[in-house]
């Protein structure tokens, strides 16, 4: 391997004591510690175990925490209840609902995601799924940043690894990572974070015709597929910086998207999986968590 392993989980740990600080600070200052919510519905194994991390790190960065759980069974005007009372509930400051939603099993009406995700506050939608927020990112004046990608600007720039002027493919475009991570590289300035902006973007996708080509042109490439190590070594070009954003179980193995030890060959710097993005998702989190307390006490 001749590729820097950029260590995710270390730098997470650095942004977590940071929100930690703050935290203290804030509530030094006369304000309840923040509060997060998390709307787990049904009992998806991976799921259980995402909210129970996400409830953990909370603890751990002094902010308070609430799990609702709700049954598989739950109806999406029992959701959406849910959400309007958690909206009204002055001491909660974030709500997340934990995706994916499951499917009603017989003929009751099935759970719409976007539906829920547009019911929640969006001063409150520490997630940034929410039209305002989506829009807001859009116009290179975001209020939240959406985790993952935001966790990924972090890392480059406290690795630092230029964006400016760099090309950068994305592959993938989904909502909750693709296409804000997209569209936060091609941001003029800083607007999305420190240093991390004015790249050119390309955004690759289950239709792109020749992905082995468009990979090979990036600078940055940025593999959010959800396909067991489907970015082969040959598709890296020689020194480029590969994020893996994929989580794919594969036995009793978490591989990414990308096949490391290939990719590790050419590359000059690469995230492992796990231990590569998927922390700092949780530490944006709380970020947002913190950053929404603030915006709900008028800072
Ligand atoms: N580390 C973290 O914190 C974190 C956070 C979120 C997600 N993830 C992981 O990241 C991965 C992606 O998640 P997601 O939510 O973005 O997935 P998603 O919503 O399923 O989107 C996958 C994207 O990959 C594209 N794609 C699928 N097959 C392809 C192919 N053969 N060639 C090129 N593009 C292809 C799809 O294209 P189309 O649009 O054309 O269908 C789609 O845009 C998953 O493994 C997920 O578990 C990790």
């Amino acid at each position: 391997m001749s590729a820097t392993r950029l260590d995710g989980k270390k730098i997470a740990l650095k942004i977590r004591a940071e929100v930690a600080q703050s935290v203290q600070k804030f509530v030094e200052d006369g304000n309840a510690a923040p509060k997060l919510a998390a709307v787990l519905v049904g009992d998806d194994p991976a799921s259980q175990v995402y909210v129970r991390n996400k409830e953990r790190a909370c603890e751990k960065a002094g902010i308070a925490s609430r799990l609702d759980r709700m049954p598989a069974s739950t109806t999406p005007a029992e959701l959406l209840a849910r959400i309007d009372e958690l909206n009204s509930d002055q001491s909660v400051n974030g709500i997340l609902v934990q995706l994916p939603l499951p499917q009603i099993e017989g003929d009751g009406p099935a759970l719409d995601e976007r539906e829920v995700l547009d019911a929640i506050d969006p001063l409150k939608d520490v997630d940034a799924f929410s039209p305002i927020n989506v829009g807001l990112l859009m116009q290179g004046r975001p209020r939240f940043l959406p985790c993952t990608p935001h966790g990924i600007v972090q890392m480059l720039h406290r690795c630092d690894i230029e964006t400016a002027g760099k090309h950068v493919v994305v592959v993938g475009r989904s909502e909750i990572v693709g296409k804000p991570m997209a569209m936060m590289l091609a941001q003029k300035d800083s607007t999305c974070g420190p240093q991390t902006a004015n790249a050119t973007v390309t955004i690759a996708h289950s239709r792109t015709s020749n992905l082995k080509e468009v990979c090979l042109s990036a600078d940055i490439l940025i593999a959010a597929v959800g396909r067991p190590e489907m970015i082969r070594g040959d598709m890296i070009r020689p020194g480029a910086v590969v994020v893996d954003v994929g989580i794919n179980r594969v036995g009793d193995r978490l591989v990414g998207d990308v096949a490391f030890d290939e990719a590790a060959e050419t590359a000059s710097a690469i995230t492992p999986v796990p231990g590569g993005v998927g922390p700092l998702t949780i530490a944006m989190l709380l970020h947002n968590t913190l950053l929404a307390a603030k915006l709900q006490s008028g800072q």
